[in-house]
């Protein structure tokens, strides 16, 4: 992303999170009553208000809180059709399982490139509209050569993270040749894809693609340049969590049903747990443990998971409140876990915090503290939203 030249004063913050404990008070390193400058899309400075050094354009916050641009890490946004009857037989009592996925794989192949590029990029102004700086999004609804090829052009349009999952799950015209479509996604499918890519994801679950496959497949990845993540512990307690910290994967994602073992190797290792609430909330299923995982030292990412099954939102705020109320974060937890959790999971420095020399992304919030994400869930608290010093909408 190119940052746009120019400065912009960002002044009268009653309460800026910085995410940088260091800088100020608690936890996420809160100042008061300060103003901040944006430089070619650089964090230049941060003072007392009424002593900002001059810049080309002001956006008053008027005393309201501050916070960094939510980091949504996890998201499928190309995709043709929705499954609202799914969900709404879902609730009626019918259990989640995967098989939905080819209803939207089917619906994807034969949409043409105008329209995919038209919803994604629809969703992607959603989520930016409600405080999301940088989005992640993947393939994987095309599960051919061509299809998950050119969803990757279009992830690369609207997302500045782009994730190949071509394992999402077998192809259905490769049921029951699994070793055939595993060759296929490591072979011609990796070889179309990596150029398109930063990173490699697999869903590992029971009847997906078991532990042998997954690695085969993540290990392609790396050979291909890409970096790892992946899609692990969803529906059952098994071997993704633990593979994808052997694999030095930047993040393992859901964590839903984790055992000791699984959270002692996130602990002690550099790969981020990333949850994502909105996931159990639509499936009606149990909560990840996030107070296990925090307790214990790992680092927590939120994220949305927005695709058509099992989590049809791209709302952070909602993905905060969730944490909060269903999985006992406290609100400066899961906002820390929006934000720089959510860089730590891409692998990146410049975002998820506030300080001189992060890129300018941070959200006016329509209220005094970021606690209130959680207090007022469903209210429209996002105000403004600045990327790299541009005032977004
Ligand atoms: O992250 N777990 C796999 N993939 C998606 C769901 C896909 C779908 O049901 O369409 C997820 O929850
Ligand atoms: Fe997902």
């Amino acid at each position: 992303m190119r940052p746009p030249r120019g400065s912009l004063l960002v002044r009268g913050i009653g309460l800026l999170v910085t995410n940088r404990p260091e800088l100020g008070e608690g936890a996420l390193g809160v100042l008061r009553d300060v103003d901040l400058v944006v430089e070619d899309g650089t964090v230049a400075w941060i003072g007392g208000a009424r002593t900002s050094p001059a810049a080309d354009e002001m956006l008053d916050a008027a005393g309201r809180c501050v916070v960094p641009g939510f980091v949504d890490s996890h998201t499928h946004l190309v995709f043709a059709g929705d499954r609202v009857e799914e969900f709404t037989a879902r609730m009626a009592g019918t259990r989640y399982d995967t098989g939905g996925i080819s209803a939207t794989v089917a619906a994807t192949r034969s949409a043409p490139q105008g329209v995919l590029m038209e919803s994604a990029a629809k969703l992607a102004r959603e989520a930016e509209a409600q405080g999301t700086t940088t989005l992640e999004t993947k393939s994987g609804y095309g599960l051919t050569v061509a299809d998950e090829s050119r969803c990757l052009e279009v992830a690369g349009t609207i997302a500045e993270e782009v994730t190949f999952l071509g394992a999402h799950v077998v192809a259905p015209e490769y049921r029951g040749s699994e070793q055939e479509y595993v060759a296929l996604v490591t072979g011609p499918m990796l070889e179309a894809c990596a150029p398109k890519a930063r990173w490699c994801d697999v869903f590992c679950e029971e009847g997906v693609f078991g532990p042998d496959a997954a690695r085969e497949i993540l290990q392609a990845g790396l050979d291909h340049g890409l970096g790892l993540r992946v899609h692990a512990n969803q529906l059952s307690c098994g071997p993704g969590v633990q593979l994808a910290v052997e694999m030095g994967a930047a993040s393992a994602d859901h964590c839903t049903h984790l055992d000791g073992a699984d959270v002692d190797a996130l602990a002690g290792s550099d790969t981020v747990a990333t949850l994502l609430p909105g996931a159990e909330f639509s499936t009606r299923s149990p909560y990840p443990d996030a107070r296990r995982l925090l307790d214990s030292g790992v680092t927590v990412a939120l994220a949305t998971d927005c695709n058509p099954g099992t989590s049809y939102t791209t709302s952070m705020p909602f993905v905060i409140a969730l944490a909060v109320r269903e999985m006992h974060m406290t609100p400066d937890e899961a906002l820390f876990a929006a934000t720089a959790g959510g860089a730590r999971a891409l692998r990146r420095e410049e975002i998820g915090a506030l300080t001189p020399g992060s890129r300018g992304d941070l959200v006016v919030l329509n209220a005094p503290t970021a606690a209130h994400l959680a207090y007022r869930p469903g209210v429209a608290l996002v105000a403004t939203v600045v990327r790299a010093g541009r005032v977004l909408g």
